[in-house]
């Protein structure tokens, strides 16, 4: 029996999220910004806190510091049962920090890294990997420490019959390697951006990036903002065309959301196309406010944006 459905090993960090207009000015001048919001950041908890809104089990690896935005994650961590006692509080680390600073639909980000990028396979106890039916690795180019005892984890968590995803996220050295194609031979769901698609393949389209990535990944999922997601799964190709929304406020971690979307259906049998539509339904509520946590839906929600989109299309194909 496992303990858990999903266990992350991931990158968790507090972002604070000033705007909607936040222009500094340099030269000692103070600027008023009219709202400002301390959320959960870090690919990785992002999504255990999806997951764990929709409903599965999760349990959460990585690090923080002993200080009190450690304190913070670890307590927005639990209120939503997300279990946290593989987290590390390293007393010798500062937690990690991004400061987004919004202005129109651009923003800037200062991360400092703390622990960002603190995990490594030692960090993980031994027996937790094979206690989960799933095991989800996020922002891979960024959890630097944790890549050289990868390969070796992966392999025995396999052996003992858990899966596994991966979403790697931007490369910020653009190198687009780092021993990547050992850990994709490993990995059952690749859930990376068309960007990072295309620069991890070398491919000059999305067609092309699914069909390398195709032969070596099982399942292999490209999520493409709000034109959806495309999936291809050996020789069967699916595509999702998202939900248009009215408004976005901030689509921080919608691929996080995604992921937690996509990951329930594939943990509960749902064939393809479900699995992809509650992923964009995920991904595109998580726009809907500031953070990456503050509008993910439960199953319940998720649903509801699945049959208004069904209903308003049976509606629109009625009509012509
Ligand atoms: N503007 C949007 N409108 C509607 N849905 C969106 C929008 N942006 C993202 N989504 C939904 O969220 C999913 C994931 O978003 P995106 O493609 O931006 O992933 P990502 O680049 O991995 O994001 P992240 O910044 O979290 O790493 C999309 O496939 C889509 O379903
Ligand atoms: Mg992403």
């Amino acid at each position: 029996m496992h303990s858990f459905d999903i266990l992350v090993l991931g990158d968790i960090n507090v972002d604070l999220i000033l705007g909607p207009q936040a222009r500094p000015v340099f030269g000692q001048v103070e600027t008023l910004v009219d709202d400002a919001e301390l959320t959960v950041g870090g690919s990785g908890a992002i999504f255990a806190m999806g997951a764990a809104k929709l409903g599965l089990c999760v349990a959460q690896c990585g690090v923080v510091g002993d200080d009190s935005f450690g304190r913070f994650l670890l307590a927005s961590l639990h209120s939503r049962g997300v279990e946290t006692r593989g987290v590390v509080i390293d007393p010798s680390a500062k937690t990690g920090l991004s400061v987004h600073l919004r202005a129109d639909s651009d923003r800037a980000i200062l991360t400092y890294l703390g622990t960002i990028d603190s995990l490594s396979a030692e960090r993980i106890a031994e027996d937790l990997p094979a206690q989960a039916r799933h095991l989800h690795i996020s922002s891979y180019f960024l959890q630097h420490k944790l890549r050289a005892g990868l390969p070796h984890l992966l392999r025995r968590a396999r052996a003992a019959g858990t899966t596994v995803s991966l979403d790697t996220n931007w490369d910020p050295s653009e190198r687009w390697d780092h021993g990547l194609p050992e850990v994709l031979a490993l990995v059952d769901v690749f859930l990376p951006n068309e960007q990072e698609a295309l620069a991890i393949t070398g491919c000059a389209d999305i067609e092309s990036a699914l069909e390398a990535l195709a032969a070596t990944v099982p399942t292999v999922v490209v999520k493409q903002g709000a034109a959806g997601a495309s999936c291809r799964q050996g020789a069967r190709r699916y595509y999702d065309p998202g939900f248009a929304m009215p408004t976005v406020v901030d689509t921080t971690g919608a691929g996080d959301s995604f992921n937690a979307g996509f990951l329930y259906g594939v943990l509960h049998n749902w064939e393809i196309p479900g699995a992809l539509a509650l992923a964009c339904a995920c991904g595109a509520a998580s726009t809907q406010a500031v953070g990456g946590t503050a509008a993910q839906p439960d199953l319940a929600q998720a649903k509801g944006l699945i049959r208004r989109r069904d209903e308003a299309d049976a509606t629109a194909a009625m009509l012509q």
